[in-house]
């Protein structure tokens, strides 16, 4: 058994940041940015919170979905950037949607999260009988992990949200996830400091080699470095998921890619032999928005009918972790 797409939907916060506003606060140009990642405009959140994101992401899927909010078995978040420790966003969505037949999970697998979520959901429908019809919604709030002082990170990411509501199908979804957690310290943002009442500070500067703190709270990252693992990283998983589809990359109807860096995109999909008009590209007007990037562009994709029931489509992520996967969903 497997899963089809009843409906998506998105949201993304009004506010609209444009390269030539960055140049005010970093020492940066429209030209660089353009050149050397695609991006044009983000969306950023003015102090709204990751699950009000997540939540009207997912009441614009579950209406177009038009199911019932008592159909819904099980709730699936992605995000890199939940608002608390605790409770899970899944819950509190779940408490405010009033979708109370639902469980709910949450998962942080980085930028990868949505491809992770949607073959969760398949694999808990599959198993499950009791289970049915699942809400996968990625939700992320990246901006309040970005030092707006460093000018090689804050031009790169936006905020917003993605999400769809899949139900059993006879139809399955192929993936290949994969991990090297060798990657782990190129690519990290640090929660709480593990201090207590008792805490000796030599003992603990000693216990904080690993993952240094030196950007406090804000993301750390390895540009290059993650650069060259996705080129080869989202290339491998796609054809691995095509592979147990039966297929080749080329195959796919539409091919929707993690939007980082559009360098990254055209390296990946040439290393794919894919046709380039094929693949869908949003990086211009978003951004990096993490896991929400795939469910953003598949919204997209579903509202401009560029997909048709039936149609094969492939999506493959790829970040901290370091983490990938790819799925070949069936529309
Ligand atoms: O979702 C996954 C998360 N992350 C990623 O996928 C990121 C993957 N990496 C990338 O996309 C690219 O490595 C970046 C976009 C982050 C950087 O591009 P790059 O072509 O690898 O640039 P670079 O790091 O080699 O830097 C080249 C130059 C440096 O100056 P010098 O040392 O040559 O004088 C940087 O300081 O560009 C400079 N630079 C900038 N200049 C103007 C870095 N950021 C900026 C900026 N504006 N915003």
């Amino acid at each position: 058994m497997g899963i089809r797409l009843l409906g998506a939907g998105m949201y993304l916060p009004e506010k609209v940041v444009t390269n030539e506003d960055f140049t005010k606060i970093v020492d940066t140009s429209d030209e660089w940015i353009t050149k050397r990642t695609g991006i044009k405009r983000r969306h950023i959140s003015q102090g709204e919170y990751t699950w009000s994101m997540g939540l009207k992401a997912a009441k614009n899927a579950i209406s177009n979905a038009k199911i019932d909010l008592l159909e819904i078995d099980m709730i699936i978040v992605t995000t890199i950037s939940a608002d608390f420790a605790y409770p899970s966003m899944s819950n509190v969505i779940q408490g405010k949607l009033g979708a109370k037949n639902a469980f709910g999970i949450d998962i942080c697998c980085a930028c990868a999260g949505f491809v992770y979520g949607l073959d969760m959901a398949q694999r808990y429908i599959d198993t499950d009988s009791n289970i049915k019809t699942v809400l996968v919604i990625s939700s992320e709030n990246v901006t309040k992990t970005v030092d707006y002082t460093d000018r090689s990170t804050c031009v790169l990411f936006g905020d917003g949200a993605g999400a769809v509501v899949v139900t059993k199908s006879e139809n399955q979804a192929y993936s290949y996830l994969g991990a090297d957690g060798t990657g782990a310290e190129l690519l990290y943002s640090h929660l709480y400091p593990a201090n207590n009442g008792f805490t000796d500070e030599n003992v603990a500067l000693e216990n904080a080699k690993a993952f240094p703190n030196e950007t406090g709270r804000y993301m750390y990252m390895d540009g290059q470095e993650v650069y060259k693992f996705a080129v080869n990283a989202m290339p491998d998983a796609m054809e691995k998921a095509c592979e147990k589809a039966g297929i080749r990359p080329n195959d796919l109807d539409y091919i929707i890619p993690h939007q980082a860096n559009i360098r990254i995109i055209e390296t990946a999909v040439k290393r794919m032999n894919v046709d380039i008009d094929k693949v869908f590209v949003n990086i211009q007007e978003t951004g990096n928005i993490s896991s929400a990037c795939i469910p953003v562009c598949l919204t997209q994709l579903v509202e401009q009918g560029k997909v048709k029931s039936g149609d094969k489509v492939g999506m493959v992520g790829f970040g901290a972790g370091l983490i990938y996967g790819a799925i070949v969903l069936t529309v």
